[in-house]
């Protein structure tokens, strides 16, 4: 995720785009810069921080006149927030100037084919890469910008949003799309180019949204001609006029940021796999994994420390760990593991989860663990936070910015990432077969559709939740694999709705949480087909007989189940360790209508802070 904005025609561009990129920092804001041309020279000024920094510093460094501008606001991907690392990136020459919004799978290799023909590198990303690339086939092919930016685009793997610029041929901005959003503002004799439509809406509310595969020469002495990058055909461009509202376009339309972000999920999670995983190649490369595998091979047990929604994700890891690199696992709550005096060998490894990168007790418990000289890996949503700072070696999940308070899509690709680890831990120590590798591995490819059909029922779970959106009390239950996952449907319906709800193991019940069941008492059972199916149906017996309400999660097409509970949410079928990726987004959408039906403050609630850096 990032904010990328540029505009085109007869205004002065500077404050379309530095306003544009401001609206835009929700999607991302570890640093930003733009490039603004004067009808003369190419000036830019970038930097690590906030667009109100770059303003700061811009404003300090160049003149901003112009009416040609390109401009963004980073969440880094591939190196760390730091001034060389903003955007816009310059091909060689200076010529060039690029913006881009997404992740060059394939940019290492192409990256080394450019050193070898002479080019060199002044960053750490994959953008420069790109931009470098296009450069080097205009060159060789003698072409125009566009038709450059075409032939380098077909050759890349990946996700982007684009904004390139020549300053030899200043009077056009090349975009195209792949994974990315891109909009175009179409005004009189001008264009705004933008990840979404904020930057733009009070220019115009005439706009193109590019399609996957599209690309735009964007100029206003002539048409703007829509293509296809693969085969160059032309697209007849749909221009829309647009109904929403600044809030509603930076929430997607969304009426909160947490429904937004639950719905980002088959992509959150596709991102993150993205360039670690080639499944019908049957390769999994993490370079934070391969540079230390070895430290992963002796480790004796693996330690995970992690808070809130981070901990179930690592509880989850402990199953999946264990189950297929048979190693141990010990999963610790950062704040009793700091403070405990646990014993730690050298031998250890640690694997710290945490969505901000900032959370104290974790931190701490990072510290006390590298003290006794256990690696130390990290799984952070924020590339550049403190503790990927504070860890030896690390993998980030690539979900974009999480705003809502309650953690969703940051759970589900720290499960991603971590199933990806313990895959590659299990290969290289002979656990699997190359043939179970291969299935996992299409497995996992497979799941963002699946996330997505399971969203699906979203309207289903909304009719669910007006039933039971005034219960006082609630239970989750859950074996293996998802008992962690009830555990993080407790702590959502809690953290956003203000009703207590629990979460064990469903074989717990009869050691006590049973004596609450009444007819009061809601109790969502997670019974995938998967895993301890008839046993948690005899666990739904036990609720009914004492007249509990049964909201179960089962494998689509379940009869069962159905026939017993009062209420079923159906999730594609998925081998058993990757059931969690899938049961917990019903889980998230009930959470979710329960608050709203409450009017509660879903994105911001009572108490919460979205990363607790104090104890
Ligand atoms: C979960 O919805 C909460 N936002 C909270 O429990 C969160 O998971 C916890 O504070 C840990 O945050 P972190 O992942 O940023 O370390
Ligand atoms: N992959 C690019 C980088 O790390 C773009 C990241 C983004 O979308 O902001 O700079």
């Amino acid at each position: 995720m990032c904010g990328i904005v540029g505009y085109i025609g007869h205004r002065k561009a500077y404050p379309i785009v530095l306003n544009g990129l401001k609206r835009l920092e929700y999607r991302g804001y570890d640093s930003a810069g733009i490039a603004i041309y004067d009808g003369k020279e190419l000036k830019f000024s970038k930097t690590k921080g906030k667009v109100v920094d770059l303003e700061k510093k811009l404003e300090a460094e160049i003149s901003t006149e112009g009416t040609i501008a390109i401009g963004h606001t980073r969440w880094a991907t591939h190196g760390v927030p730091n001034d060389i690392n903003s955007h816009p990136h310059f091909s060689n020459s200076g010529d060039l100037v690029i913006i881009h919004n997404g992740i060059i799978e394939n940019y290492e290799p192409l990256k080394q084919e450019l050193k070898n023909r002479g080019y060199s590198f002044q960053s750490d990303t994959d953008t420069e890469v790109l931009v470098n690339l296009i450069e080097d086939v205009k060159k060789k092919e003698k072409v125009k910008l566009g038709k450059a930016v075409q032939i380098a685009l077909n050759q890349t793997i990946g996700a982007y949003a684009i904004a390139v610029f020549d300053r030899k041929k200043p009077n056009e901005i090349v975009v195209a799309r792949l994974g990315s959003p891109l909009a175009i503002g179409v005004g009189e004799n001008e264009y705004f180019i933008a990840s979404d439509a904020s930057p733009f809406l009070e220019y115009t509310k005439n706009a193109i949204y590019l399609e996957d595969g599209e690309m735009a020469v964007v100029r206003t002495h002539k048409d703007m001609k829509v293509r296809k990058i693969h085969d160059d055909s032309l697209v007849d461009p749909y221009v829309q006029e647009l109904q929403m509202n600044l809030e509603q376009i930076e929430k997607g339309g969304y009426d909160h940021f947490m429904l937004k972000e639950i719905y980002e999920q088959p992509d959150a999670i596709r991102d993150t796999f993205r360039g670690r995983m080639l499944a019908d190649q049957g390769i999994i490369k993490m370079a934070g994994i391969d540079d230390h595998i070895d430290k992963f091979i002796n480790a004796k047990r693996i330690l995970i420390v992690a808070c809130g929604t981070s901990w179930h994700a690592g509880l989850v890891a402990e199953y999946v760990f264990e189950e297929l690199a048979r190693v141990p696992v010990e999963v610790e709550y950062a704040s009793e593991f700091r403070y405990r005096n646990p014993v730690i060998d050298k031998e250890d490894v640690l694997i710290a989860i945490s969505q901000s990168g900032e959370t104290a007790d974790t931190m701490a418990a990072i510290k006390l663990a590298k003290e006794s000289g256990a690696f130390v890996f990290g799984v952070c949503n924020v590339v550049g936070s403190s503790i990927s700072r504070e860890t030896h070696a690390g993998a980030y999940t690539h979900a974009g910015p999480e705003i809502g308070v309650a953690s969703t899509k940051a759970f589900t690709t720290q499960i991603t990432v971590l199933t990806l680890i313990a895959l590659q831990l299990a290969k290289k120590k002979g656990k699997i077969s190359t043939s179970d590798f291969y299935t996992y591995l299409r497995e996992l490819d497979s799941i963002p559709e699946k996330v997505a059909e399971a969203l699906t029922s979203n309207e289903h779970i909304e009719k669910i939740a007006a039933i039971y959106k005034d219960a006082k009390n609630c239970l989750y239950l859950g074996r293996g694999f998802n008992f962690p996952v009830a555990l993080e449907g407790a702590l959502k319906l809690k953290e956003i709705s203000y009703i207590h709800a629990e979460g064990y193991p469903a074989a717990e019940m009869k050691h006590g949480p049973i004596a609450l069941i009444d007819e009061q008492m809601p109790v969502v059972v997670i019974a995938t087909k998967k895993g301890h199916y008839e046993k948690v149906v005899s666990n739904i017996q036990e609720i009914k007989s004492r007249s509990g309400k049964i909201i179960g999660i089962v494998t689509k097409g379940d009869v069962d189940v159905k026939n017993l509970a009062d209420h079923v949410i159906e999730v594609p079928e998925t081998i058993e360790l990757m059931t969690p990726l899938l049961t917990t987004i019903p889980l998230q959408l009930l959470s979710y209508h329960i608050a709203v039906m409450l009017d509660k403050n879903v994105d911001q609630p009572r108490n919460l802070a979205k990363s607790v850096t104090v104890e």
